[in-house]
């Protein structure tokens, strides 16, 4: 089969279709024909080593990317289905967290995977994994959002911004968007009462309070999103950095921790999850119309390291999708 393999940390040149054979399952997993997969900054994570320390940690792999094959979102149709999985069956549509996306079939865990909502293309279907989930978990999970209150979305256009506009909006809060000035028409259609051009003015800045700040950037140092939150109000940091750090968002997030108990406000990292019941959750709110994906673009298998390229600039609008087959 075709697919984009990482043998070396490195940038996303280092990427390169080669034909590999496709993998096997055991029990509880399922072999999935990927139609679309969709990019994430944790796919740069994996493929740079990046942070160092994370090497250390185990999160990459120490000497080369943990994956041989890159990506982790895809939607597709199951192949076969390995001894002991139920309510899954070969032919089914499916999306969810396939390790080894960036390929012609990728194996995962049954559980990691749920059924395609009707009526849904294979590219947006792959576009929900890692940053819907995430938002959902950011905003209804830690940023516990009620109806009414004020929510600032920092990274608004992004991947999990865009979703987590919409999410927040849903549960009735009043929600501003931080980002650029192309963005604003796009974030004002995903729910956003407010929108704050990120390149003529610092949201940190203004009297305005917030009862959930989830700040997808890191851009501002946790004492000026302190100073623009409620006195109880919630900050829910998922900046993950950009490449070439030592221990990139690691610092602000030992620094959140050592404030967080001394203070009334809540200061939350977002934890890292992949998760059925929350795919089952976004796939829901897709049904119920509640929620849609922004593709920026699309490219195809052989230019996933262009597209990893135009993710790592930072200016992604909704998701960067990969179309397979
Ligand atoms: N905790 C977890 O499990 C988890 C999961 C997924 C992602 N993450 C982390 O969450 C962060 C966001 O991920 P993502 O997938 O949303 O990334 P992304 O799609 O690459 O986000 C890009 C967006 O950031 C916006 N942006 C850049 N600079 C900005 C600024 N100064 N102010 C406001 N917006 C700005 C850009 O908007 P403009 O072009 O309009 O500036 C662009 O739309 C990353 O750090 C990632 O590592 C964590």
């Amino acid at each position: 089969m075709k697919a984009i393999v990482q043998d070396r940390f490195g940038p996303p040149e280092r990427l390169r279709l080669a034909g590999i054979d496709p993998p096997g399952i055991g029990p509880g997993e399922v072999l999935i024909r990927v139609h679309a997969a969709a990019l994430n900054p944790y796919d740069w994570h994996m493929l740079r080593g990046d942070p160092y320390i994370a090497r250390l940690m185990g999160g990459t792999g120490l000497t080369r990317p943990r994956s041989r094959v890159a990506g982790i979102d895809a939607a597709g149709r199951v192949e076969a289905a390995g001894a002991g999985v139920r309510g899954l069956r070969p032919g089914q549509d499916v999306l969810g967290f396939c390790p080894g996306a960036f390929a012609e079939y990728a194996r995962t865990r049954a559980d990691l995977v749920v059924p395609m909502p009707d009526g849904l293309s294979f590219e947006h279907a792959a576009a929900l994994p890692m940053a819907a989930t995430t938002a959902l978990r950011g905003i209804r999970d830690v940023g516990q959002v009620q109806a009414g209150q004020q929510v600032l979305v920092n990274g608004a256009a992004g991947g999990v911004g865009s979703y987590a506009v919409q999410i927040a909006a849903t549960l009735g809060a009043t929600v501003t968007g931080v980002c650029g000035p192309r963005n604003q028409d796009l974030v004002r259609s995903l729910g956003a009462a407010h929108v704050v051009d990120c390149t003529a003015g610092d949201f940190t800045g203004t009297t305005t309070r917030y009862d959930v700040i989830l700040d997808n950037v890191g851009n501002r140092p946790l004492r000026h999103l302190r100073r623009v939150l409620t006195p109880a109000g919630s900050l829910v940091l998922n900046a993950g950095g950009t490449p070439g750090h030592l221990i990139g968002a690691i610092g602000p997030m030992l620094r959140l921790a050592a404030v967080n108990p001394v203070v009334r406000q809540r200061l939350r990292v977002l934890p890292t999850r992949q998760d059925r019941a929350e795919l089952a959750a976004v796939t829901a709110l897709i049904s119920e119309g509640k929620l849609r994906p922004v593709i920026d673009r699309t490219y195809p298998l052989a230019d996933v390291s262009l597209a990893l390229r135009r993710l790592e600039e930072g200016h992604t609008r909704g998701k960067i999708v990969v179309t397979v087959a």
